[in-house]
């Protein structure tokens, strides 16, 4: 406990000015553990295959925020997650090794940041239990995943009882489980991406009525939202992504790599007539990659009117240049799973010994504990 903590009338710690350095300025003297809980921790669900939005958006970012001195960072493998969107395991698998070896190819420190899959860690479907207890069900009811699968069962003209058909309770009940993914570890920050907003203060909500119940356990995470974070294009000029299969894969083959930039969608403009950068899908890959003054030099060659065809070129060998190293490491890395699978339990040891400790606290605190 450091001089910013003070004991509250029920006998237990209270932090003030937010300042919440190492686990037992919150979680009590009766919590001992040889790692802090999460500056930064957030989720990847594992049903796809990671692509260059993925990386611009998400991955890159996590990656630097990890090497800042002093930060504790975790980042895992939503597994669980993932078998409530996706039945099958082949395909859940597959991203799962292909997601560990994308974060570590790209540079991830395994020996700094908590890299971890979620299904490793039995804490975290117990806390899903124990918060599910206090979770009042109108609150998911709200849930926008949820009314977007009710709507579309009411649009399709059905009623009553039918309007939750094919709506798992996995669904229903996923952003309970994303609070236990982030209470476990009581992070601070979760960086995502806007469509999740409603799931941290779901979360903060939920973590709210334990601690009005039980006592303060519980910090109130903050969603992190990077309003100048590039989101790239894709193929046919929509969004990049998964559902609308307009992708570039981070790990293509050369080859591949140059037919997808080849195929990315342009307007009908010839060579020598200037081109505005703004809006243009190749652009804003090329900026999401490129140094400050390469992106100046680009600007000039748009408004020179460079050819679609050889900027779908440069782009590629640019591209290529970056990806070439860690695409060897990527190939090494998927050849050998077992390492993964070392690497990945390592980083579950680590998270358990923040959330074995503390889940015994929790289930105390429920009074779920040694009757002697
Ligand atoms: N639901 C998140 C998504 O679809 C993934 C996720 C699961 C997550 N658990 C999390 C993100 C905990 C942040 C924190 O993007």
């Amino acid at each position: 406990m450091n001089e910013n903590t003070h004991i509250n009338e029920h006998g237990r710690p209270i932090c003030r000015n937010g300042s919440m350095k190492g686990q037992g300025d919150l979680n009590g003297k009766d919590f001992h553990t040889k790692i802090k809980g999460a500056d930064t921790l957030t989720g990847i669900t594992t049903t796809g295959t990671p692509h260059l939005g993925n990386y611009v958006g998400a991955i890159r970012p996590a990656i630097e925020s990890s090497m800042e001195e002093g930060k504790t960072s975790y980042y895992f493998l939503a597994d669980y997650h993932a078998i409530i969107k996706c039945q099958n395991p082949a395909r859940i698998r597959r991203s799962a090794l292909e997601v560990a070896a994308t974060w570590i190819a790209m540079g991830l420190d395994t020996d700094k940041a908590v890299f971890y899959r979620q299904s490793d860690i039995p804490e975290i479907p117990e806390l899903t239990w124990i918060l599910t207890c206090i979770t009042a069900k109108g609150l998911m009811n709200r849930a926008h995943a949820y009314k977007a699968a009710v709507a579309e069962n009411q649009e399709a003209g059905r009623k009553d009882l039918d309007i939750d058909k094919d709506i798992t309770m996995g669904l229903f009940s996923y952003p309970i489980l994303m609070a236990a993914d982030i209470l476990m570890f009581n992070a601070r920050k979760v960086p995502v991406g806007r469509d999740q907003i409603q799931h941290i203060e779901m979360t903060r909500d939920i973590a709210g009525r334990f601690n009005h119940l039980y006592g303060e356990h519980f910090v109130l995470p903050e969603a992190v939202v990077d309003d100048k974070m590039a989101v790239l294009s894709g193929l046919d000029g929509r969004k990049m992504s998964k559902s609308y299969n307009n992708t570039i894969p981070l790990f293509e083959s050369e080859n591949r790599l140059r037919k997808l930039i080849m195929k990315i969608k342009t307007n009908s403009q010839e060579p020598g007539e200037p081109k505005n950068p703004a809006g243009c899908t190749l652009f804003a890959i090329y900026r999401a990659f490129a140094s400050p003054g390469e992106i100046v030099e680009m600007e000039r060659r748009y408004a020179e009117g460079i050819a679609w065809g050889v900027m779908k070129q440069e782009l590629f060998e640019y591209l290529n240049g970056i990806l070439k190293g860690p695409r060897e490491t990527y190939c090494k890395l998927m050849e050998a799973p077992e390492d993964m699978d070392d690497v990945l339990k390592k980083g579950a040891q680590r998270a358990r010994e923040y959330s074995a400790p503390f889940l015994a606290k929790l289930r105390r605190a429920v009074g779920i504990e040694s009757l002697g």
